[in-house]
């Protein structure tokens, strides 16, 4: 394999992606899927702050004057979607989530970089918390955040699809592993079904740019009254995936410390629940391993290398690595690096594990 990729399936690199990326092996990736920060200073942490993200700012000097936040914002994700580009393969697609208010600078900043914008999927997870002030007389200054915006964008083909596709593997998307089963078992609550409207097509429905997720306490009978999926009530013509749930956050974790954390301040009662369950996964945005299987089997060629510049606490790594992908993750802060190695290696027995059982 060549000097820059990595020697293993897998690898969590700590180091600041604009370092990083410009190392990495011409043409090596085949999909680039990650969860940016978002440039809105999400639950006070610096890595999300547009000033903390200019990467024009001098290390431990003041932001400089005049320079306008989002602004700033746009530039950092020019930067390292371009320091990437030359890594993917032609054609290679790039998924990143956004916050709907800053998605269009992540989107301008990839257009800027080269790349082609294809799509902007939409994850409706309905469980966001309203990060506003209440005001008096019942008003306040935001809305309970619902949906996370999901960029789809391109490296440009290398010539035809056909060309690109023969000679590079990159350039289409997997429909056929992505497509939504017909399955009563997905489909809890009332167990009313939708056969007839899915007869259009016997292997399932045409994935769409639309994904849901469960309420925290829906359950394989009973969906809760607020979940997206029991609101909108098609269940079946949708993927869906639930959110990471705290035993999927803390596997791979158990020899890790723990530690207190609050990731929304909403209370007394949320209060004494975090400081009862001390946690070793820290990190505030872990996204859901379901969601990224998702992902990773829409865009990336089998046994392709999926690359994840901001890899938190390693859910890409754990999804790529569960799909038969490889995987190269890169993240600058020192206390994420070990959740992340320690949850991918969990996930990556768990799948030697299954492959053995069926050999
Ligand atoms: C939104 S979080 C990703 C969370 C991840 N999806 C998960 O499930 O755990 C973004 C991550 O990018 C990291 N980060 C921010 N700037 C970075 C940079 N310049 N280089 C590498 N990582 C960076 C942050 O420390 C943070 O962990």
């Amino acid at each position: 394999m060549a000097p820059n990729t990595p020697h293993r399936r897998w690898q969590i690199r700590h180091a600041d992606c604009l370092t990083a990326l410009p190392k990495l092996d011409p043409a090596s990736v085949d999909a680039l899927i990650t969860d940016p920060p978002y440039g809105i200073s999400f639950n006070g942490m610096g890595w999300d702050r547009p000033a903390k993200l200019d990467p024009a700012r001098v290390p431990g000097r003041r932001r400089r004057p005049n320079t306008n936040p989002i602004e700033a914002f746009q530039e950092f994700s020019r930067q390292w979607s371009s320091a990437c580009l030359h890594g993917l393969k032609p054609g290679a697609h790039l998924a990143a989530f956004a916050a709907p208010r800053t998605a269009h600078r992540l989107a301008c900043g990839l257009e800027e970089a080269g790349f082609e914008l294809r799509d902007v999927l939409m994850w409706i997870q309905g469980q966001g918390y309203p990060a506003t002030r209440v005001l008096p007389g019942g008003w306040g200054t935001g809305l309970k955040p619902a949906y996370e915006p999901i960029i789809l964008a391109r490296k440009p083909l290398d010539g035809t699809l056909d060309h690109n596709l023969s000679a590079h593997g990159t350039g289409a998307m997997n429909i056929d592993a992505c497509r939504v089963e017909p399955s009563p078992q997905d489909c809890p609550g009332e167990g009313r079904t939708h056969t007839r409207s899915f007869a259009a097509s016997e292997r399932g429905r045409w994935p769409a740019n639309l994904l849901l997720s469960h309420g925290r306490r829906c359950t394989s009978s009973r969906c809760e009254r607020d979940c997206p999926i029991e609101l909108l009530g098609e269940r079946h013509r949708f993927f869906y995936a639930a959110k990471a749930p705290r035993r999927e956050r803390e596997a791979g974790c158990e020899q890790l410390p723990r530690r207190v954390v609050q990731t929304f301040k909403i209370g007394a009662k949320s209060e004494q629940q975090a400081l009862a369950r001390p946690v070793a996964n820290i990190h505030p945005t872990v996204k859901p391993i379901e969601l990224m299987r998702w992902l990773v089997r829409l865009l990336t060629p089998p046994g392709g290398l999926v690359l994840d510049p901001f890899a938190g606490s390693g859910s890409t790594g754990a999804a790529a690595i569960l799909e038969g992908a490889r995987f190269l993750g890169i993240e600058r802060e020192a206390g994420y690096v070990p959740i992340a190695r320690a949850r991918i290696a969990h996930w990556s027995r768990v799948s030697s594990g299954r492959r053995e059982a069926r050999a």
